[in-house]
């Protein structure tokens, strides 16, 4: 079988570009490849329940996370990811945040079409001119670039923000549902965004950067639900809701990172976005769905 095969988009081929690209080792992830497993605990807010019923966000339960960089192979990360697994028996979710609120593409033929554009030639670059035709007839592929370059990262993973970016219907006690999409802001660290890339590259992100802030015991996140308001675009992971920085955020509870786990732990966890436990659902959109086979798919292949 060609490695790129022709034809609509699936999981599978996406899966198989996604690899194709980041170059990493068989038995790597697809996509965050580079990662360390931690772990920590969930202490909800008190208004927690009023968003959701889900037990995972309202009750407290210990953590299992793995923080992750994604880059474009000259080794500074252009993204960083944040996976945990929160809950407790049955009643289990498992959420995955990158460093950017919008994903690069809107439908899974536009994500297999741009990440093909992008296989490197036997020089190993990709072709530009054919990225840059790409780019053009696709202006919404380029949101999630231009946003990165606007918002250069903070040095520290203590100080960075992850976002959900699909819209998560969550419903409460009362039978109430309404979007929200999950934004995990660093606590304590809000005015550090002096950005630093020159020496945040992966490695010591994911090393002595981790090390020394689990020691001095400042890794915290509030996990937060920004909520929606009428007429939000929920069925688009390329574009934000209006106003999206200045909205109504709910704070559903805080993680306290505690100490690094053997990379195993979270290889044997297998994150996948689909696993929510009752009180908050599947996202309506095109891409959330393909996630569920697509992380399942390169479990299977690679671990
Ligand atoms: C839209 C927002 C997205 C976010 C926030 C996101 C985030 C992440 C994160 C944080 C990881 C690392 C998981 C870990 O630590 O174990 C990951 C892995 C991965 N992502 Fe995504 N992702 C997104 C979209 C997608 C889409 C649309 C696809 C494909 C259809 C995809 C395919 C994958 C695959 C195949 C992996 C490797 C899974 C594994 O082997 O465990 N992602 N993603």
């Amino acid at each position: 079988m060609s490695k790129f095969p022709n034809g609509a988009a699936t999981p599978a081929s996406v899966v198989d570009a996604l690899k194709a690209i980041a170059d990493t080792q068989p038995r790597a992830r697809a996509s965050f490849a580079q990662g360390r497993c931690v772990r920590g605990t969930y202490a909800p807010s008190d208004l927690a329940k009023e968003i959701t019923k889900s037990q995972s966000f309202t009750k407290p339960s210990r953590v299992l996370a793995r923080f992750s960089a994604d880059g474009d192979n000259i080794n500074i990360p252009l993204l960083r990811g944040f996976s945990f697994r929160l809950g407790s028996n049955g009643q289990r979710s498992e959420v995955l945040t990158q460093s950017v609120p919008i994903h690069f593409a809107r439908t899974l033929d536009q994500m297999l079409a741009f990440l093909r554009a992008r296989i490197p030639g036997p020089d190993g670059k990709p072709n530009r001119n054919k990225v840059a035709a790409f780019s053009a007839s696709n202006p919404e592929t380029r949101h999630q670039a231009d946003y990165i370059a606007a918002h250069p990262l903070p040095a520290s993973l203590a100080g960075t923000t992850y976002w959900g970016v699909h819209a998560f219907p969550a419903t409460n006690s009362k039978g109430e549902t309404r979007f929200i999409k999950f934004k995990v802001m660093p606590v304590g660290e809000e005015g550090s965004h002096a950005a630093n890339q020159a020496t945040a590259n992966a490695t010591d992100l994911l090393q002595s950067d981790l090390d020394s802030r689990i020691a001095a015991r400042d890794l915290r996140f509030s996990v937060m639900a920004l909520l929606d308001r009428p007429g939000d675009p929920v069925m688009d992971v390329t574009i934000r809701w209006p106003d999206e920085d200045a909205r109504e955020a709910l704070r559903l509870g805080t993680i306290v990172v505690t100490g690094v786990e053997p990379s195993e732990a979270c290889d044997e966890a297998l994150f996948n976005p689909a696993n929510l436990a009752e009180g908050i659902g599947h996202p309506p959109d095109e891409m959330f769905a393909a996630r569920r086979a697509a992380y399942d798919i390169s479990q299977t292949r690679c671990r």
